[in-house]
């Protein structure tokens, strides 16, 4: 504990990373997830091969890495979960934008691990391709045991133990705290997921038919870039694939140092996480390429090339095609599942660290108190209805939830409280790449300008067309439900006393100190 120099209150000592690697490796972590594997090989494809480079790229440079060192900026000079971060910067509302990004990533939580457990399952079913002929119909009847009806209750054994098994190894990391738990997950992790993850690709390569893959995947059609919804899917890509907008960076950037490199780290993340994404797309597609060889036909002429349909029904089929098929079938589900877990890990803290800030908790009673979470993803994910709620939450939790917290957080910052020139000193105070007006121009009026068109069309769309086919009833609670929880946590959370005094910290040195004394530690 120490003494803050302006209150007697005595404050919790902030765990801090034990130094850049840890923190980058854990950051990288959280960036690399089912994000970069199976959702963005499928939406690049769909949304014009090669071409989406472009807007991908755009979206990355003006709003992506932006909103990324925003992210930073608040959590490290704030010093605090989202919720005690956004307070100590814009009080009452900033604590309630906190914790409408607290609820955003604990609805994400809850369906992420349902995923996990399935490549967790799947990396086992690789080893005898217990698949069988159908890969389709095995996931879906005898694998998920889908029902029609949107919502039951009837668990299924097979999913609901490999879940139980995925919260409990993540509940135990978040126990063991910043430095023995997060950041020593993934200091093991990464390595071996990189490692995986390359002989994954490497061997997709040399498969026959992997060039006619790549093709497909890389031709470009420039006509897609006139049209405004491949723009949206780069900038939603880039926000879940960045872990952006929703705490996480928020919460791990202020785990930081005093003096701590922050935009050199945040470029070497946002490097690292799309150049996963691209080799991702490139072994995806290889693999691919290969499936329709096989089959004889055009790539363009397959189906389930993203998402859920990808990885357990597309390449299972593709598994048993090939020569030594089960071990590339563990390597893939492998991939997935570790590249699951450091983001599930980190989407997680969000909600520990928050409520720790806010009651004044133990790691290990935060750990107790989010209990609520894995009941909820067990009843949801756990059950013969669980791949409905997975696409319902996360359908609406991303295309809504996190756009609308990256506009309301980039114009409240940068308009209302006009706190963006500080934030800039304050980075620039202690990072090697400077960050001035081009980046207040992107983070408070492109970003939001972009943002908010693509959120009023998204919002328009799920109105006038539902989602998916799924019953109007089921939306309004599942998809909007979770939009309107968020907003409750946003309105009555902040009505809550802090167990301490959020507004007295002992602050870092200003910008100035911080660079005419080189930096106390
Ligand atoms: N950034 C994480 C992912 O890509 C959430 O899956």
């Amino acid at each position: 504990m120490t003494r803050s120099p302006n209150t007697n209150a005595a404050v919790p000592e902030r765990e801090q990373w034990t130094g850049q690697i840890g923190f980058i490796l854990s950051a990288i972590g959280s960036a690399v997830g089912l994000g970069n594997i199976w959702r963005f090989p499928g939406v690049a494809y769909e949304s014009g091969g090669g071409a989406f480079l472009i807007p991908y790229l755009v979206a990355l440079i003006t709003a992506g890495i932006p909103i990324l060192f925003l992210d930073y900026a608040i959590g490290h000079r704030y010093r605090g979960s989202a919720p005690l971060a956004l307070r100590r910067l814009a009080g009452k509302f900033g604590e309630g934008l906190g914790w409408f990004q607290v609820v955003i990533a604990a609805a994400i939580a809850v369906y992420y691990a349902g995923v996990l457990a399935w490549a967790a399952s799947y990396f086992i079913f690789s080893f005898d391709q217990r698949w069988g002929d159908d890969p389709t119909a095995f996931f879906v009847g005898d694998y998920l045991k889908a029902s029609s009806s949107p919502f039951t209750l009837d668990f299924v054994p097979g999913v609901l133990i490999p879940l139980v098994l995925m919260w409990v190894v993540l509940l135990v990391v978040l126990g063991a705290g910043v430095v023995k738990g997060v950041q020593r997950a993934n200091v093991i992790i990464m390595p071996a997921l990189i490692f995986f993850f390359l002989a994954l690709v490497i061997r997709a390569l040399f498969l026959p038919g992997a060039v006619d893959g790549l093709n497909a995947f890389f031709t470009p059609d420039f006509g897609a870039l006139a049209d405004p919804s491949v723009w949206a899917a780069a900038y939603s890509q880039v926000f879940f694939s960045l872990s952006i907008a929703f705490g996480i960076m928020l919460t791990y950037s202020s785990y930081r140092k005093r003096r701590s490199n922050m935009t050199g780290a945040g470029l070497v993340v946002a490097f690292a996480n799309s150049s996963f994404e691209i080799v991702a797309g490139i072994g995806v597609f290889a693999t691919l390429g290969f499936f329709a060889h096989q089959q004889g036909v055009a790539v363009g002429e397959l189906e389930g090339l993203t998402g859920v349909g990808l990885a357990f029904m597309t390449f299972p089929a593709i598994v048993s095609e090939m020569a030594g098929g089960g071990f590339f079938g563990a390597l893939f589900f492998g991939t997935l599942a570790l590249a699951g877990l450091t983001s599930f890990i980190s989407i997680l803290e969000v909600v520990i660290a928050a409520i720790r800030d806010k009651f004044g908790l133990s790691r290990i009673q935060a750990t107790a108190w989010i209990g609520v979470l894995p009941i909820i993803s067990i009843v949801l994910l756990g059950t013969t209805s669980g791949l409905t709620a997975l696409d319902t939450i996360d359908q609406w939790a991303n295309n809504i939830g996190i756009v609308v917290s990256a506009i309301v957080m980039t114009v409240f910052v940068i308009w209302v409280r006009r706190d963006g020139n500080q934030l800039a000193s304050h980075i620039n105070a202690v990072s090697t790449f400077r960050i001035g007006k081009l980046w207040l121009f992107f983070t408070g009026v492109l970003s939001p300008a972009v943002l908010a068109y693509i959120l009023v069309a998204k919002i328009i769309e799920l109105i006038t067309e539902g989602y998916a086919g799924y019953d109007t009833w089921y939306l309004v609670v599942a998809g909007w439900g979770t939009i309107v929880l968020a907003v409750a946590g946003a309105v009555l959370l902040p009505m809550l006393a802090w167990r301490h005094d959020p507004d007295k910290f002992e602050t870092w040195p200003t910008s100035e100190q911080l660079l005419e004394k080189g930096g106390a530690r």
